[in-house]
């Protein structure tokens, strides 16, 4: 199938170019490469830098590549920031995101794979998390992903759109051969920021909140490794041919780690000691995210090639190690 990948050359999107090929797929990868980086993808594949906004280039694109399906990861994810600049979201994450609809069913092209988010359920009153949980984001981040699930919803009945959104719990990890791996500018995420604090590169670690109700009493989340998502993603396919098919599927290993527990095995798998300062709960964090994920793995067959904390952080230390500075360190 020729699959035209917004964002592929971003963490996810360019783990799932991959995964793609792996399975025999033509992806095209389109990127503004505001977050992504040209080098996380196959110099042999057809790339784009546009924005997934511009309606006339994605009409050209989707014609002269003879494009199938979409698949979408072009979205703003700091959490903190979608708080303080809401319309910087809204204008991508969802207004761009229309516009890209928009030119998908000019052309024809009725199949969408959307990368959503367990942000969308809010602070969850029940655990592990089922897809049928009333979905209260609480914040904007959250919000535009919820309201582009909606939309798909209604242009599945509209125009026999078909789709499936994907809520993930936390991508980590880094592909198996260390070839790609994850590099944001500004990095927040727990495990790279760990591992940077292992290595010096960070002068210690801040753990965001001691007092959780929590075993340790640090948050627990539910990391998932990168290829295992992407694997859903194209498992999915069969289930996209027929006109208005809609799908919602949580993607986790269905564990939870707490903070501690992930400082202790970035600990183990570098060989390393973090150097660790405990600080007061950061704004808008849940204290404990973590995915029954039975219906993907029932209607999809999905199971996850990395169970653990252990696995997934093994990948993105190989990723590090031959990365120190990310994809800045190639010509
Ligand atoms: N944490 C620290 N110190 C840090 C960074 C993170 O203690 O320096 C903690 C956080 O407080 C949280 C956990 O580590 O408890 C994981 O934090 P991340 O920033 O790695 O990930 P989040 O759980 O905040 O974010 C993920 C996704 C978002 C999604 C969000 C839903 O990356 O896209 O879950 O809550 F919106």
């Amino acid at each position: 199938m020729n699959v035209l990948v917004v964002g592929g050359a971003g963490y996810i999107g360019s783990h799932c170019v991959r995964q793609l090929i792996a399975a025999g797929h033509r992806p095209v990868v389109l990127d503004n490469l505001v977050y992504g980086h040209r080098r996380a993808v196959p110099t042999e594949l057809p790339f784009y830098a546009a924005n997934l906004g511009d309606a006339e280039t994605l009409k050209t694109i989707l014609r002269k590549e003879s494009i199938e399906m979409v698949m979408h990861f072009a979205a703003y994810c700091y959490v903190g920031e979608s708080v303080t600049a809401p319309l910087k979201y809204y204008e991508n994450n969802v207004s761009a995101t229309l516009r890209l609809l928009g030119a998908m069913l000019e052309v024809g092209v009725k199949k969408f794979v959307f990368s959503s988010t367990c942000a969308t359920y809010g602070s969850p009153d029940h655990l592990p998390m089922t897809e049928d949980l009333p979905q209260a984001p609480i914040n904007p981040y959250g919000q535009t992903k919820l309201d582009v699930e909606n939309v798909l919803k209604a242009l599945a009945t509209a125009h026999g759109l078909s789709f499936a959104a994907f809520r993930y719990f936390n991508a980590a990890g880094a592909s198996e051969d260390g070839a790609i791996g994850e590099d944001h500018n500004p990095e927040t995420h727990l495990i790279p920021l760990a591992i940077d604090a292992a290595v010096g590169k960070r002068p210690n670690l801040q753990i965001f909140g001691t007092d959780y109700p929590t075993p340790d009493g640090t948050c627990l989340r539910d990391y998932v490794h990168v290829d295992d998502l992407s694997r859903a993603h194209i498992a999915v396919f069969p289930k996209l041919g027929e006109p208005g098919q809609r799908y919602f599927y949580n993607l986790g290993t269905g564990k939870p780690f707490s903070v501690r527990e992930i400082i202790r095995a970035v600990e183990k798998i570098t060989g390393r000691k973090i150097p660790v300062i405990e600080s007061p709960r950061r704004a808008g964090d849940p204290a404990a995210l973590y995915a029954d994920s039975s219906k993907v793995q029932r209607e999809l067959g999905w199971k996850v090639k990395f169970p653990d904390a252990e696995s997934i952080i093994a990948t993105a230390w190989r990723w590090h190690s031959g990365h120190p500075n990310g994809y800045g360190d190639e010509a």
